[in-house]
């Protein structure tokens, strides 16, 4: 029996920006639940670049076999120039109507949504966006795909980091990811019992930088980490060292953790995440539901409309920030 009326028959997926670890367990879930709902279901690779060019494929059951595990994105992906404008887009609706695609599902960060809304806007096509970035920047979802995995190969990372700044006494300086937002820092400069986080929500001067560091040397504590968030307005990791050194003749060491970040096997949070986000999009879709973003928020599916999850800032949770200032001496 029919369990709805479906409001698109040929659907198509893509993931755009930034890979984020989940990728493929969301593109898994897309095109298995499509499947299983009846449509057909295709694969854009290389994100709007391909949508662009028609590199597009048709997915099967087994084409998203053995993937769930693997972090990248097995439809490639890219920044795509050209959909910034509206010739691309153009381009990019005559490709969906060669293929009869009816419904088109964005993995990918607020770039990706920015592109997803105009072509909304401007052609009548469905579209559903699933997040997916390791910075957990988006407002409309408590979890990004990715960040989970972000956070627990930096954390991996930092222990290894707190271990050698013990054995020397060591100051150490680490930058994560996260473009302007602090997410990946707080979470990790918590779980590994950073001294100081500095992240772009929360100013802080070189001066109490300085006081901060004065107070846990004379604390006793015999290895320290400031972790940095790249997008902070105090500077990147080096600059931050060559100031300190510069200013305070203080010696520290520096690392920064980059693309490490973005890579590796999916957390079994990312996983079950990128599940339940692909498997809703889809039957967001046969719903009738576009321009809008499927996300997980207070342990609910809630769909939000594509341009507030770029409009509306995600804050930091400003329970844990006290909670580490609490902790952290
Ligand atoms: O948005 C994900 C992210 O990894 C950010 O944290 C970082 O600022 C940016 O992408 C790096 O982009 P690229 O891989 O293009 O250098």
């Amino acid at each position: 029996m029919e369990r709805r009326q479906k409001k698109v028959s040929r659907i198509a997926v893509l993931t755009s920006g930034g890979d984020a670890p989940g990728m493929n367990a969301c593109v898994r879930a897309v095109v298995r639940t499509a499947i299983n709902e009846g449509l057909s279901i295709f694969g854009i690779q290389g994100g709007y670049e391909g949508l662009v060019e028609g590199d597009i494929i048709p997915m099967s059951m087994r084409s998203v076999s053995n993937i769930i595990q693997r972090g990248g994105t097995i439809l490639k992906t890219s920044r795509c120039e050209t959909f910034y404008h509206k010739v691309g887009r153009k381009r990019a609706y005559d490709v969906l109507r060669e293929w009869n695609i009816d419904g088109l599902i964005v993995i990918g960060g607020d770039g990706s949504f920015r592109g997803a809304h105009a072509l909304c806007e401007e052609y009548r096509i469905n579209i559903i966006g699933v997040p997916a970035t390791i910075d957990n920047d988006i407002y409309g979802t408590d979890l990004t795909i990715g960040y989970d995995t972000a956070v627990n190969t930096a954390l991996d990372l930092i222990d290894k980091i707190r271990d050698t700044a013990e054995s020397h006494s060591r100051l150490f300086i680490v930058e994560v990811m996260g473009r302007e937002a602090g997410f990946i820092a707080l979470a990790v400069g918590i779980c590994g019992g950073a001294e100081e986080i500095l992240v772009p929500e929360r100013r802080m001067s070189y001066e109490q930088l300085y006081e901060a560091i004065k107070v846990w040397s004379k604390a006793g504590k015999t290895s320290s980490l400031i972790v940095v968030a790249e997008g902070d307005e105090l500077g990147n990791a080096n600059q931050i060292a060559a100031r300190l050194k510069k200013d305070y003749n203080i010696d520290c060491r520096v690392c920064i953790l980059g693309h490490t970040q973005r890579g590796g096997s999916p957390t079994a949070t990312d996983r079950l995440l990128a599940s339940r986000l692909g498997y809703h999009a889809v039957l967001g879709l046969i719903e009738g539901k576009s321009d809008v973003m499927v996300g997980w928020v207070n342990n609910q599916i809630v769909f939000t409309p594509l341009e507030e999850t770029w409009e509306k800032k995600k804050p930091l949770d400003e329970e844990l920030l006290q909670i580490y200032k609490t902790l952290s001496r």
